[in-house]
Parts: structure tokens; sequence; C-alpha cells
């Protein structure tokens, strides 16, 4: 069994979807693991330690995954980066499925199969196989730092000879992975934190980590949770009043962490231009939610912004700012998914096409695309 890690090559990307900790558990797998030249550049992971851990370096695409069985990725690969995949190769990543559906059937030629990481239920047994969760953590926890790097003021209180200062007040929208990560970064660094969010779940968690919660809590507030856990989109009474309520409390923070999403659909809008311009000048913004349409409409993906004093960051892929950790997590969630994959006394490739969460993952196979949420 070969399993090939390829190089990421799109821009802002510089994770790698193995480490020499997994390439070694690959190995005692039964598998051997080939990784193309400079995979782990970006991550801080030379050559020298992926052959250290027992693979073998490939010079291009190419030649990585001739003959591979599994092809790891972080992000979806271009048809080129694959065209050398044997029949039946199973390819596996964060595919974007949503984003770009047209482009998921050529991936998909010659028989390959694709799972896309994206697609792994949410069931207690697949939880360290989360990649969303695990990249969401990281990314909640980042976009704190980046704010209070910004930031041109401290964030907790400090008493000092020459007097107080005021710690920092920090709105969270959205209490999901990334939310509450944000949530528990700002507390330790000291700021005075709240969050809202429409799920009715979300309270409990926002006050156990020491935040307080705002949220209007009304009837259709009670069933705004999918049996998947997810938020549905809210009506448009209930958006008019959620502004209502986030207008008059963001005019008192200083940072915003927007992490709200659908998944599928484009984010809510839930801090308006007028909002923004009611906050203090030196307030920041930090809007997670860019590349799905952003949580603040003057958010510009991938670029600092600043509008009548108010930073508003759109970074771009922010697990990939935090390279190193988030592609030893993202490496991890792909060997507990290959665990599933190999039969223990033979050690060969048997992946269980029927197995709950590979069915739920799987994107395509003999040629087509079965996903339920793809079709149509
Ligand atoms: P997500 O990334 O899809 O959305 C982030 C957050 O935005 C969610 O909490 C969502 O409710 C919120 N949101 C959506 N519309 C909003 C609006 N108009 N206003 C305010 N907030 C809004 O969600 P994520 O982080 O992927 O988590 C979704 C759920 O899945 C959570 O309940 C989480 O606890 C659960 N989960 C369960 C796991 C398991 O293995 N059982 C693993 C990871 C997450």
């Amino acid at each position: 069994m070969k399993i090939a890690v390829l190089r990421e090559r799109r821009p802002h990307e510089k994770r790698v979807a193995a480490s020499p900790e997994t390439v070694k558990k690959l190995i005692g797998l039964g598998g051997t693991v080939a990784i193309e030249t400079g995979a782990g550049d970006g991550a801080r992971i030379p050559d020298q330690l992926y052959v250290d851990a027992g693979a073998v370096i490939a010079p291009d695409a190419a030649a990585a995954v001739a003959d591979a069985d599994l092809i790891f990725k972080v992000q979806r690969p271009d048809p080129a980066e694959i065209a050398n995949a044997k029949p039946g190769a199973v390819i596996i990543g964060l595919l974007a499925p949503y984003a770009d559906k047209d482009a998921l059937a050529p991936l998909s030629a010659n028989g390959r199969a694709l799972l896309a990481m994206e697609f792994i239920p949410r069931i207690s047994r697949a939880q360290a196989m989360d990649a969303l969760s695990s990249q969401a953590n990281l990314a909640g926890y980042k976009a704190v730092v980046d704010a209070a790097s910004q930031f041109s003021r401290a964030m907790p209180m400090m008493m000092t000879a020459a007097g107080t200062v005021a710690p920092a007040r920090v709105f969270v929208f959205g209490a999901g992975v990334a939310g509450l990560q944000a949530i528990a970064t700002a507390r330790r660094l000291g700021a005075i934190v709240s969050a809202t969010d429409v799920r009715p779940a979300s309270k409990e968690q926002v006050e156990s980590l020491g935040a307080s919660f705002v949220a209007v809590i009304d009837d259709e507030f009670k069933q705004a949770e999918t049996a998947a856990g997810y938020a549905k989109p809210m009506s448009a009474e209930y958006q008019a009043k959620q502004a209502a309520l986030v207008a008059d409390t963001i005019r008192k923070q200083d940072i915003a962490i927007c992490t709200a999403l659908i998944p599928g659909r484009k984010a809510p809008v839930l801090i308006t231009e007028e909002m923004v311009k009611a906050m203090k000048p030196g307030s920041i913004i930090v809007d997670l939610a860019v590349e799905q349409g952003g949580n603040c409409p003057l958010s510009k993906p991938g670029e600092v912004v600043e509008v009548d004093g108010v930073t508003i960051m759109g970074h771009l892929n922010v697990p990939s700012r935090i390279a190193q950790d988030s592609s030893n997590l993202y490496a991890r969630n792909l060997l507990n998914l290959t665990g599933l994959f190999i039969d223990k006394t033979t050690k060969t490739l048997s992946v269980p096409w029927d197995d709950e969460i590979v069915k739920g993952a799987l994107v395509a196979r003999d040629g087509a695309i079965v996903h339920p949420n793809l079709q149509g």
C-alpha cells in the first residue's frame, strides 16, 4: 500500500497533509510513504525529517502519485497534479466540495475515489478525523492573536503605578468550534468576552468559558439547530431583531471576532457598515467568515483594511497562518481516517465503502459524483 503526499500549490497554503509522526505511524500500519519534495517547507518540515521517519522523497507530483493507493492533500488537487494516479486511487483532502462542484468530476476520472474531509460525519467515532474542527480550533486561536497584535491597547486589565489599564472587550460572533476557541483565547489574555450564536446549545458552552451570552432568545432561536448540530439560516424577522441587539452591543466593544457560518451557504451578515461606523476608533474586526462572503460586508478577502479608524482583518486561510500545528493536527486526522482503510491482519488496503464515515465523506467513486449534498 503506497501513500502519496503532495506539495500544496494554491496561494496562501502552507500546510502539508503528513507529519514525520504520521509518516512513521502510516509505515507501522503497513504502508510506504512518498512525499513530494518540498511538501513540508511551508510548515517548516524539511524533506530530511520525512526521510528520517521512513518516507521516500519523490522529485515531483507525477513520481509521488505513481502507483499510489492513497493520495493525501490539504486542498483540492488540480487535475495535472494527479494525472499520473492509477485507476481506482483514493484521493483525500479538504476538497471544498461546495465551492466549485464542476471541478470535482475531472478529479474522479479513471475510477478514482474522492473523499472530502469536510464531509466526515460529526459522530463521536469520527471526532479524531474531524479536520473542520481541528482547523477551526486553531483559526479561532489565531484570530484573537492577530487581533491582539494589531490592537493599540493591551488585552488584560493592568494595575500599574502610573494607573490602571482597562481590559479589552471582545465580542465573538458564532460560538462553534472556532468561536469557542476564540472565547477561551481572549479570556486567557485577560479580555472581557461576550458572544452570540443562534443555536441554543451554545449558550451553556459560552457561559462555561466565562463569557456572557448575548442573543435574541425566541421560539425561532429554540429551533435553530439542525440534527447535524449546525445552524439554520434565520428568518428576516429574526435577523432584524438580532441586528438591533448586536448594534447596541458592538458600540461598546474593542474587538469583534466573526466566525458565524452556515454550511454550503453565504455567511450571515452580522456587522453592517453602520455598526462598523459606530465602533470606537482603534477597534478591530477579524472576519474568519470572509471566504464565505464575510460576517461584515466591509471585510476584503486577503486584506487588512481600515474604515473610520476600525481595522478589519480578512486574512484568507487562517489555519495556514499557523501551519506547523494545523499540519500536525490535519495529518493526524488523515492518519486516523486511514486506520479505517487497513486490514489489520494482512496490513493491506481494504476500504470499508459501507462504513458510515466513509459513506459520509465519499464525494465520487467509479466515475460518478455520489454525495447526496452534491446532486442536482
Ligand atoms: P460552523 O463553522 O458551521 O458555524 C460557526 C457557528 O456560527 C455555529 O456555532 C453557528 O451556530 C453560528 N451561526 C450561524 N449563523 C449565525 C448567526 N446568524 N448568528 C450567530 N451565529 C451564527 O459550525 P462549527 O464550528 O463547525 O460547529 C457546528 C456544530 O457542530 C457545533 O454545535 C459544534 O459543537 C458541533 N460539533 C460537533 C462535533 C462532534 O463530533 N460531535 C465536532 C465538532 C463540532
